[in-house]
């Protein structure tokens, strides 16, 4: 019950640690003070008044007394040396994803040749992937791109909510933004197939060129893809349209680049096997679509392209599995 007691042994203590210490031993739930208290049954009735008093005026004093000394050794200057000229630690710092990167990389190329980045939704009407592409409900081409739909009421118009399966649905919106051509759109946005393997993921990101404008050609179109191609996977790339179709282009084709593993001489190329990889899917944008749009197709004319962001990364860097993208490893991602 001596204050001068706690007190002098409070004031030996020279460090942080030891205080703390103390003031569970004194304070804390089973410290002294309330074994003190505890005690009070034992105490004749007449007295507990005064003793329970005692000990509460003990107790404060006791707190405040630990606070000065905890403040009086947080300012006490460490006698332990301080080399300040010894270089600080490095921390890891965090960077950007690669598919972040490839964004970008891929953007400021297009932006370069007066295209606009855009990014349309990736919860989209029916109307948007498919009926604004000269797919109209019922259409067998709509099988052919996998496509998970949303549950919800359909829309009168629009029909179901999907999640986008490419970026194709943002040439209607891209049309109807800009209203009257010329358009150089660059659409990045993910986009969703049921699909999981060592070269597919559910999600996935595309990024969809859309140039519309007077007398547009294919000639243009395969300026534009060379230009890419040269610009994301080196000088020297080449390209070659392959006939293909797609409901939204016409003609449609598959565009390949020249393997930059072989230099497209494909001899026993493992990456290739025929000198060239595939980078995705283009052609002229067909009038029903310019028509859906609201631009006059006898004025003008565009093309339209469709790449995995994944893949060209892979076919840059010659990865195998697409999964590593997102298996948060990063040893993996370190490596870029
Ligand atoms: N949307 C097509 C796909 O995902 C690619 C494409 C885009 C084809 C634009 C032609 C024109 O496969």
């Amino acid at each position: 019950m001596d204050l001068k007691k706690y007190e002098s042994k409070i004031n030996r203590v020279t460090s942080l640690d030891k205080l703390n210490e103390l003031e569970v031993r004194f304070l804390g739930r089973n410290g002294e003070i309330n074994k003190l208290l505890s005690e009070i049954e034992n105490i004749p009735d007449e007295q507990k008044k005064t003793y329970g008093q005692k000990i509460n005026q003990l107790k404060s004093s006791m707190y405040r007394y630990i606070e000065t000394k905890k403040k009086e050794l947080q300012n006490k200057k460490s006698d332990v040396f301080f080399d300040k000229t010894l270089p600080g630690k490095i921390y890891p710092k965090g960077s950007l994803h690669i598919i972040s990167n490839a964004i970008e990389e891929i953007t400021k190329i297009f932006e370069k040749i007066g295209f606009i980045r855009v990014s349309y939704p990736e919860v989209d009407w029916e109307y948007g992937a498919f009926e604004s592409l000269n797919m109209p409900s019922g259409h067998p081409a709509r099988d052919d791109v996998e496509t998970s739909f949303i549950e919800s009421a359909p829309h009168p118009r629009f029909g179901k909510m999907v999640l986008t399966p490419h970026t194709s649905n943002g040439q209607n919106r891209e049309m109807r933004r800009v209203g009257a051509p010329p358009i150089r759109m660059i659409n990045i946005s993910k986009c969703y197939r049921p699909n999981w393997d060592t070269t597919h993921t559910p999600m996935f990101h595309q990024f969809e060129g859309l140039c519309v404008d007077r007398e547009i050609t294919i000639a243009n179109l395969k300026g534009t893809l060379d230009y890419f191609a040269e610009k994301y996977f080196g000088k020297g790339t080449k390209t070659r349209l392959r006939p293909h179709h797609f409901q939204f282009t016409e003609p449609s084709f598959e565009v390949d680049i020249s393997c930059n593993v072989c230099g497209g001489k494909r001899m026993g190329c493992k990456v290739c096997k025929s000198g060239w990889l595939e980078l995705g899917g283009t052609g002229m944008v067909h009038p029903n679509v310019l028509k859906e749009g609201g631009i006059d197709h006898k004025k003008y004319s565009g093309w339209a392209f469709g790449c995995g962001i994944e893949r060209v990364i892979m076919m840059k860097y010659g990865l195998d599995d697409i999964r590593n993208y997102y298996s948060g490893d990063i040893r993996f991602l370190e490596q870029f």
